[in-house]
């Protein structure tokens, strides 16, 4: 699956870091050609000569190495990798990636490269969840890094929480998925997912039920499916999925432009429940109970269409539009009004009144609906359905290709 494949793998001073020689032997025993950078610290933690015998190549540590950079400079380096692998990226080298520094070889590699970049970050729960590393895993994960992991579990600081570096299983999926051969391999998608919540002032928001569990899964399978996929993602209670690019936005307004920044794509699916409408003037400041005062009128504005905007649009109209209808009555006509009005490909509806469970539920039931017609579907787990629309895709864009494949 990853023969002839040139993975880079830059090992950073954490405690896991002793777990990527089996990852190193793994890539190995799959095809791959593994060379390794290792840090300062990372050297700290790993050994060159066990990182060697395991890659069977020599290892690279100094920037200002005369050898290295005659035979293998870092410009070098950062070309020939098909993939980058950071593997435990440690808090501090997530930090001098953002901050765009080349102070050591494994972040004059990573700033020189123009090659994707998969990040295994590993760290105690704490350094894991300061805002200080949260921000730089967001600002990365924007400039187009994917991640993996870490994992909650029992961390070698003795605590247990968040930070553990997802397991060697699970990296070598992740490559594996970035390097699919699936159905929709060399397709780019946009996912939406989640609600929007529409300010009302500082403290208070309009919201909606959306769980993001449909639309997650839809990310995720078309991930799995080969595609190199956008998920923007309202605020939800959910993980990253793994293998694809998550972009967080709160408002339709941010979902918009982060959904028209991830252009151009073949595959656009709006499954996200965006606010039909928001505040007009949200409050600057928290908006007070005066006694016996009248609860405060809130003038509504519309918000933008977003599936309506992707499916008109005039430059990098993705090839296929996909759009969601949330309905509590006569779904599957309201469904096919909607395909209309908006100017869609296919509209997935469901039916979302209360008791169906679809709203945070694991499993739903949808009705495709195309310009030719009604597809009802029986009731799946999301991850189900998710499958069965990378599946249908793949037949619409790629016919030769999933010839004869089922979802
Ligand atoms: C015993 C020990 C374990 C460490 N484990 C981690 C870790 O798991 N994750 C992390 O981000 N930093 C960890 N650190 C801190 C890093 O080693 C330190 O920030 C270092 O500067 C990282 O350098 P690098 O990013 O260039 O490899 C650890 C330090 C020590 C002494």
């Amino acid at each position: 699956m990853l023969s002839g494949k040139q993975i880079l793998l830059i090992v950073a001073g954490g405690i896991a870091a002793y777990k990527t020689l089996d990852l190193a032997r793994r890539l190995r025993e799959r095809g791959a050609c593994v060379r390794c950078v290792l840090t300062e610290a990372g050297a700290r933690f790993v050994t060159p000569l066990s990182m060697a015998a395991l890659t069977g190549e020599k290892v690279h540590q100094d920037l200002f190495s005369l050898t290295d950079e005659i035979e293998m400079g870092h410009i070098r380096l950062a070309r020939e990798a098909d993939l980058i692998l950071v593997a435990p990226a440690t808090a501090d080298l997530m930090a001098r990636m953002g901050a765009g520094m080349a102070n050591d070889l494994a972040t004059a590699v990573l700033l020189a490269t123009r090659q994707p970049i998969l990040l295994a970050p590993s760290m105690n729960t704490a350094m894991w969840e300061h805002p200080a590393t949260q921000a730089n895993v967001k600002l990365l994960k924007e400039r187009g890094c994917r991640s993996v992991g870490p994992q909650a579990g029992d961390l070698a600081c003795g605590e247990s929480g968040a930070g553990r570096l997802a397991d060697v299983q699970d990296i070598l999926a992740a490559i594996e998925t970035h390097f699919s051969s699936g159905p929709l391999s060399g397709l780019r998608a946009l996912v939406t997912s989640g609600p929007t919540h529409e300010p009302i002032d500082p403290v208070r928001y309009i919201a909606n039920r959306s769980s993001g569990k449909q639309g997650h899964a839809i990310a995720k399978a078309l991930a799995d499916a080969g595609a190199e996929v956008t998920l923007v993602s309202g605020p939800v209670s959910l993980a990253d999925p793994s293998g694809l690019r998550t972009l967080h936005v709160e408002t339709a307004e941010q979902m918009l432009a982060a959904c028209l920044g991830a252009l151009p794509a073949d595959i656009a699916i709006c499954a996200a429940a965006v606010a039909d409408w928001k505040v007009k003037a949200p409050a600057k400041d928290k908006m007070k109970k005066a006694k016996g005062a009248a609860p405060p009128a809130l003038e509504l504005a519309t918000n933008p269409d977003i599936l309506a905007i992707l499916s008109t649009l005039k430059k990098n109209r993705p090839r296929l539009v996909i759009g969601f209808a949330a309905e509590t009555q006569k779904v599957s006509a309201f469904a096919q009004e909607k395909l209309k009005a908006k100017g869609a490909d296919w509209i997935l509806a469901n039916d979302v009144s209360e008791g169906t469970g679809t709203f945070g539920g694991d499993s739903n039931q949808v009705h495709l609906i195309t310009h030719g017609g009604v597809e009802s579907w029986p009731r799946m787990s999301k991850a189900e359905i998710g499958a069965e629309l990378a599946g249908r895709i793949a037949q619409a864009l790629k016919p030769k290709a999933s010839k004869g494949k089922k979802a």
